[in-house]
């Protein structure tokens, strides 16, 4: 079949090959890990030189690193961005994001349902700096309008967002910053940028946590912001070189090697996540499921819209839905570990309350990280610990 040599290569093929040169190693197959702080110059000319324009050496890890620049090409590409930086958290890559866009005196507007510790950065710690946030659903682009003042300098997204999984319309929101001269930013975390582009969609910087499915093993923690080569520069010097949150080379290596599996691990747990959302469906003690991928999600169209796929993240209400009964099936899982986190191999499960948008009252939801376990398995596991918790 004839080649189009202008095609962009898919993004399962970006994952493995974009930035690799093998010639340039040895043929290795696999990316040297560069474990150092610090390199070395042959003279005091070059040395001195080093920070001039011309100076194309590699000077300190702080700054930059072969590994983590050959893991920020990638993401860069991957999130149709010109640049990315590596940080050593989703949340340090969150701060340093969110700083790089403010100053003492600006307002932000949040949807409400946004990753809890993103929130304390914007009410408990923003506000030392003279900054207000204002929270709205944010499942209509109206609502961002309607909480918007003249110093909002920042949009602030999460889609699909933590525990609900509720989403914006990201083109639609971006346009509207846009037209104001307001930054916006995405966590993306959740699609990843196999399944979603905010970037592509106009919002000007994606932050992830890519402690989860980017790294996809819960053996490391790690984030990245991505963007325009204009903004990512800027936020480089100062925010990742002055703050110093930046990404450790090891586990940049880990990464790379992580990402070389995400296409195959995100079809898996997409599929395995829609086997079990269809099964807590159809059953009676289940009062709602949570999963951005079933078609009687409210928000099924927008998401067909600006989603390629969907993760393996969902909740689910029992209609039991007391704290008892809910502690009592997640109690009761056998192959699903009760833990923090998500986005690993591993299926987890944990209780969370939250405030439900709809009826502003306190649910409990238990909320699942579907793994890449036999999906039989999977199935078998939830089905007996709703019948051995729920029997009465
Ligand atoms: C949606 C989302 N964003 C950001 C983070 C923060 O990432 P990290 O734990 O890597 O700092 C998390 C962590 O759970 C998250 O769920």
């Amino acid at each position: 079949m004839p080649t189009d040599p202008s095609r962009r290569p898919g993004v399962e093929t970006l994952c493995i090959h974009f930035g690799e040169d093998r010639e340039e190693r040895h043929g290795a197959a696999a990316p040297p890990l560069y474990q150092c702080s610090t390199f070395t110059y042959p003279d005091c000319e070059q040395f001195v030189g080093r920070t001039g324009p011309e100076c194309d050496r590699y000077d300190y890890t702080r700054v930059c690193n072969p590994t983590t620049e050959l893991l920020e090409c990638k993401i860069a590409e991957l999130e149709c961005g010109e640049s990315a930086r590596a940080f050593g958290s989703g949340m340090a890559a969150i701060s340093a994001a969110v700083l790089s866009c403010l100053k003492s005196g600006d307002h932000v507007v949040c949807i409400d349902t946004v990753y809890g510790p993103t929130r304390r950065l914007l009410s408990d710690y923003l506000p030392r700096l003279g900054i207000e946030t204002t929270y709205v659903r944010g499942t209509d682009p109206s609502h961002f309008e309607a909480a918007l003042r003249p110093q909002t300098r920042l949009i602030y997204l999460e889609s699909p967002s933590s525990l609900l999984f509720e989403l914006q319309d990201l083109g639609a929101v971006a346009k509207l910053a846009r037209e104001r001269g307001i930054t916006t930013i995405c966590d993306n975390s959740n699609a990843t940028p196999l399944y979603q582009n905010p970037l592509a969609l106009g919002v000007d910087l994606v932050v992830h946590s890519a402690t989860k499915y980017l790294s996809g093993h819960s053996d490391l923690v790690a984030g990245f912001v991505a963007g325009s080569r204009q903004r990512l520069t800027a936020l480089s010097s100062r925010e990742g070189e002055l703050l110093g949150g930046i990404l450790d080379p090891f586990a940049s290596w880990l990464l790379l090697r992580g990402l070389r599996t995400l296409s195959v691990r995100l079809e898996r747990h997409q599929k395995n996540a829609m086997a079990l959302a269809r099964l807590l469906e159809s059953d009676p003690r289940v009062a709602r499921v949570l999963y951005s991928g079933l078609e009687n999600h409210p928000q099924a169209a927008l998401a067909r819209r600006q989603m390629r796929g969907h993760s393996g993240m969902l909740s689910f209400e029992l209609r039991q839905g007391s704290r008892e009964a809910t502690f009592a099936v997640v109690d009761a899982l056998n192959l699903f570990g009760i833990a923090v986190s998500w986005g690993g191999y591993e299926s987890l499960a944990i209780p969370v309350e939250v405030t439900d948008p709809a009826d502003g009252r306190k649910k409990w939801l238990i909320r699942l990280s579907v793994g890449l376990e036999s999906v039989e398995d999977l199935k078998a596991d939830l089905y007996q610990a709703l019948s051995r918790a729920l029997a009465s």
